[in-house]
């Protein structure tokens, strides 16, 4: 089976030098903490954010990880520098580190800021969301053999925030594609297709429709698909695309697309394995720079009542260790994962069982 590990470790240590973060304070040195250790940015974020990031700490810490913790929270102020909740400072953390590690972050709803995962995607220059769809072993879905990844352009499309009215009632969207930030991210999705020992590529698009728009978006594609004559490529249309992988998801390997067919497909393919509470993805920005997270909300219906799952964060920070070339204690923590997973003793609410994200946590660690 194949590991959470290879989904960003060699990849996403490309140099790509054309986004916002070129030129940052990140380097290899920076991250050594005291004896050795590494230093990592923490977001243990809002709702069930810091229930499930208090989990993974006590496994790291059980696992011998050696991992120093910078912890930020999200304010409750606006910093100017940022427009946004998520101040300058923690930005600054994940530069200085070029790793973190987040937790689901709710958006206030009002006026006046940013979508907190937008700021921190733009800030950092977070360019590509990998999400790895592996089936858990042991958790019985539809499926038991998906094994794909979804690469996700993350910071245009139309997430570009630009609406307005015309003249009362009609309202206009406008979804921004650009050359280098389609090269960029069809140059990630090849480059972690041949690290990764996969073998084809499929980018996923309207352009039947949206010829400008995704045809710019295709034409990136097989510029960046000529280059690497090795992997196979494909084109397939979005619609298209969701029948293929509810009915047979082992028909894909790696796919490619724009920002909001990524936030689609990348939910239906977690859909495929169990559900948001296993999987896990990372961000990847400039300079090697890396963001692991989650991918589910805050949860808000269950927050602070010792409910919630701690799978996709954790299976995000085993991203992470692999990342670091950290491979052993990734493995170790995988492994004791998906052990628990299968026993079935421990399962929490939304796996159907009936244990406390503490009980959960302390069989991982049992287990290690
Ligand atoms: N990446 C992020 O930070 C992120 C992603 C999605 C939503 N959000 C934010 O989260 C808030 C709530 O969003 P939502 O309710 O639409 O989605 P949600 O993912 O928080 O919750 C959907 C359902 O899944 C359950 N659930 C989610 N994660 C779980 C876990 N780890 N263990 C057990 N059950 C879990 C919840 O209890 C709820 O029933 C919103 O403010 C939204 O903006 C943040």
């Amino acid at each position: 089976m194949r590991r959470w590990a290879r989904l960003a470790s060699d990849s996403t240590k490309r140099h790509f030098s054309t986004s916002a973060t070129r030129g940052s304070s990140f380097n290899y040195s920076t991250r050594s903490g005291s004896g050795g250790s590494i230093t990592a940015t923490l977001f243990p974020g809002d709702g069930i954010g810091p229930e499930i990031a208090a989990s993974v700490k006590q496994i790291f810490k059980a696992a011998g990880v050696p991992i120093e913790w910078e912890e930020h929270y999200v304010g409750t102020t606006l910093d100017p520098k940022t427009g946004s909740f998520v101040t300058y400072d923690s930005m600054e953390s994940v530069r200085k580190y070029g790793i973190g590690l987040k937790g689901p972050m709710a958006t206030p709803i009002g006026k006046g800021h940013k979508s907190l995962n937008l700021t921190l995607r733009k800030e950092l220059g977070l360019y590509a969301n990998v999400r790895p769809c592996l089936s858990i072993p042991g958790y019985k879905t539809r499926y038991d053999n998906v094994d794909l990844v979804t690469i996700r352009e993350n910071t245009e499309g139309e997430y570009s925030g630009l609406e307005h009215q015309v003249v009362k009632g009609v309202v206009e969207s406008l979804k921004i594609i650009t050359r280098q930030a389609s090269m960029r991210v069809a140059e990630y999705a090849f480059h972690y297709a041949k690290t990764n020992g996969r073998k084809r590529v499929s980018a996923i698009h309207k352009a039947n429709i949206m010829k400008k728009t995704d045809g710019l978006f295709l034409q990136c594609c097989r510029e960046v698909a000529e280059q690497n004559p090795e992997i196979v490529y494909e084109e397939v249309i979005i619609d298209n695309c969701c029948m293929m992988l509810v009915k047979n998801p082992a028909l894909f390997d790696v796919l490619v697309m724009p920002n909001l067919y990524g936030d689609i497909i990348s939910d239906l393919c977690a859909g495929l394995i169990g559900g948001l509470g296993l999987t896990p993805s990372g961000n990847i920005g400039d300079n090697g720079l890396a963001l692991m997270e989650a991918v589910h909300g805050t949860a808000p219906d269950i927050a602070g009542k010792n409910k919630a799952n701690p799978t996709a964060l954790l299976l995000s920070a085993v991203m992470m260790l692999r990342h670091l070339n950290m491979n052993e204690q990734a493995e170790k923590i995988q492994s004791a994962v998906l052990k628990t997973i299968e026993e079935g003793k421990y399962l929490t609410g939304d796996l159907g069982g009936n244990a406390g994200t503490t009980e959960y946590t302390n069989a991982v660690c049992e287990k290690l």
